[in-house]
């Protein structure tokens, strides 16, 4: 097995827990996994807020968009229900919530925080991000990612040491010349692409390949010996083939 073996609960233990909620990213420290993965968007009123659709239909009790709503109102939605009643005291959280639990005693997950601004661009969301994760100290633990070239630029430009994935979809041929050109320090990448010569040439370019969403425990140890840095999966608690 690869030595440094790194497994990230995709929007926390989002297998067995409704995604991006305090229970799933609980359950994700409790479970062992080294990082969680987490999708933020902006409120009306600016707040950073921790959801993967732009819309709330899916994962809530409520029906719009994220942007429409204040997050006094977001909070007011069920955010578990959906996926088992047993949780439906869940809601939509803060980014600063997170990052409060995340800096409690014993807590030593990565976090990658993907700016979910490729659909709806989020003005300011890069600065904010990057602030708040300044003040919480986090620049060590916090991995950004997006897949809007124009939002990795932007946090290249404001901050020259984070690290910043590229997120990409499939197999994309052009990967490291983008990743290059935007001032990513890795790709966040599917498997097809990892273990495509694309990913070998990414690797070869000095581009660490973080895998998602991988849920068979039987592909991990291929991810790692193909040279993949980081599994995301939904199932962190799956007992890993040595
Ligand atoms: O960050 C990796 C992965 O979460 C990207 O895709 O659609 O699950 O946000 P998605
Ligand atoms: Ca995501």
């Amino acid at each position: 097995m690869h030595q440094s073996i790194s497994i990230y609960a995709h929007r926390g233990l989002s297998g067995r827990y409704p995604e991006n909620t305090m229970d799933a990213f609980q359950a994700a420290l409790e479970a062992g996994a080294q990082g969680i993965e987490l999708d933020v968007q902006l409120s009306k009123d600016g707040q950073m807020v921790i959801i993967h659709d732009e819309k709330i239909n899916r994962t809530t009790d409520g029906t719009g968009y994220v942007k429409d709503f204040s997050y006094a109102e977001l909070r007011q939605f069920d955010a578990g229900s959906w996926f088992n009643p047993v949780f439906a005291n869940q809601y939509i959280p803060t980014l600063e919530e997170v990052f409060k639990w995340a800096t409690k005693d014993g807590n030593q997950l990565i976090i990658n925080v993907e700016l979910k601004n490729d659909v709806i661009r989020y003005e300011g969301l890069e600065e904010k991000v990057l602030s708040l994760l300044y003040r919480y100290r986090l620049q060590d633990r916090v991995i950004l990612s997006s897949f809007n070239p124009e939002s990795v630029k932007r946090l290249r430009e404001l901050d020259a040491n984070m690290k910043i994935g590229y997120l990409i979809l499939g197999i994309h041929k052009n990967a490291v010349k983008i990743a290059e050109n935007i001032g990513a320090n890795a790709i966040h990448c599917e498997e097809a692409f990892a273990l495509s010569q694309y990913g070998k040439e990414a690797i070869s370019a000095g581009f660490p390949l973080r895998i998602y969403t991988v849920n068979e425990a039987s592909k991990f140890k291929v991810l790692f010996e193909a040279g993949a840095e980081v599994i995301m999966t939904d199932y962190p608690d799956l007992p890993l083939e040595k």
